[in-house]
């Protein structure tokens, strides 16, 4: 007989479907990742990642301001230092490009637009790991906690409304914490990228940041088949104090996304990585797939799975598609 369980019946009409649709991106939701280089004397191209630069002090200004207007959720700055050493000085030194990009930025927007910054020594390194090293060139954890510190201090007293530690360093979060209290900066959040994955999709970002990395980081980030690790890593953040955690990349990690936003009773966000927007860009630009369709289906999946703040290279331009 005929069917009478019909589904199809709220799919009938575009107000159904706003009606009884499920998840929404809303520009509200989105954290646009920037990279500021020293000394550019002009926005360099990031031939990986078509449409992304490495900005001027002034070109990121404008950026800020525009995403501010844009009404997205915030900005995530990464610095390219013109020289880089063993431990990574330009990183907790005031004058170091990332620190000023942030005085830059946060003159600019205030508090309009929460202004986050990665918490991370890889951009500053000349070996390109994200900690100092040992005397047998691993990375050593515990020495690289006080910088970490040092450098979250830093971020703080240049205007960041939240640090973002993506190093994957045991204990990170609580070095931080306590740095940042100790500093007067209580009231400076921290986004703990809790489950971070060793990851092929981070490819891009190493031109998007001229990374001088030999080999890999799979002594400090998390191998990708393992997902109860996950639940371990956010839960130690939790309690060394993160206000938000982080899964990354976000496509291919769905089910760990749903599993933190299941157990994690703080902000949950994802980060849709470098190699995430070569692969749609690349696409969309062969023909072979929609723009903003694929843009907006990816934001939606992410979300979906439970991200409430989902960082992309897409979080201005998307805001165009998108309702308030
Ligand atoms: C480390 C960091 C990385 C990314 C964000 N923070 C690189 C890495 O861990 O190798 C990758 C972001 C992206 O691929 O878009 N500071």
């Amino acid at each position: 007989m005929f069917p009478t369980d019909r589904p199809r019946r709220l799919r009938a009409t575009p107000g159904l479907r706003r009606l009884v649709a499920e998840t929404d991106v809303r520009p509200r939701h989105l954290v646009l990742p920037v990279f500021v280089a020293e000394g550019l004397d002009a926005p360099k191209p990031i031939t990986s990642m078509p449409g992304v630069v490495q900005h001027t002090r002034d070109s990121l200004r404008k950026a800020a301001a525009e995403a501010a207007a844009a009404g997205v959720g915030g900005i995530m700055l990464f610095g390219v230092p013109a020289r880089r050493d063993a431990v990574g000085s330009g990183a907790t030194d005031p004058e170091g490009i990332l620190n000023v990009a942030l005085r830059d930025v946060r003159s600019e927007v205030g508090d309009a637009l929460p202004v986050m910054a990665d918490t991370c020594l890889d951009e500053f390194t000349d070996h390109g790991h994200c900690g100092v090293l040992d005397d047998h060139g691993g990375v050593d954890n515990d020495a690289t906690l006080p910088i970490y510190g040092e450098m979250a201090v830093a971020q703080a007293a240049a205007g960041a409304h939240v640090v973002a530690p993506s190093g994957m360093m045991d204990g990170q979060v609580g070095v931080i914490r306590r740095a940042l209290d100790e500093a007067g900066h209580r009231d400076t959040a921290i986004l703990a990228y809790s489950a971070k994955y060793a990851s092929a999709f981070y490819g891009p970002f190493r031109e998007a940041v001229d990374s001088q990395l030999q080999g890999d980081r799979r002594t400090y980030q998390q191998d990708p088949g393992n997902a109860r690790e996950a639940a371990r890593e956010v839960a130690l953040d939790l309690d060394e104090g993160a206000d938000m955690v982080m899964v990354k990349p976000a496509m291919s990690y769905l089910d760990v996304l749903r599993r933190v936003a299941d157990s994690a009773d703080v902000p949950v966000a994802a980060y849709q990585v470098s190699g995430e927007y070569a692969m749609i860009s690349t696409a969309v630009e062969r023909g072979w797939l929609d723009r903003e369709r694929t843009i907006l289906e990816s934001l939606t999946a992410i979300r979906r799975a439970g991200a409430d703040v989902v960082l992309t290279y897409w979080a201005a331009e998307a805001t165009a598609w998108l309702d308030r």
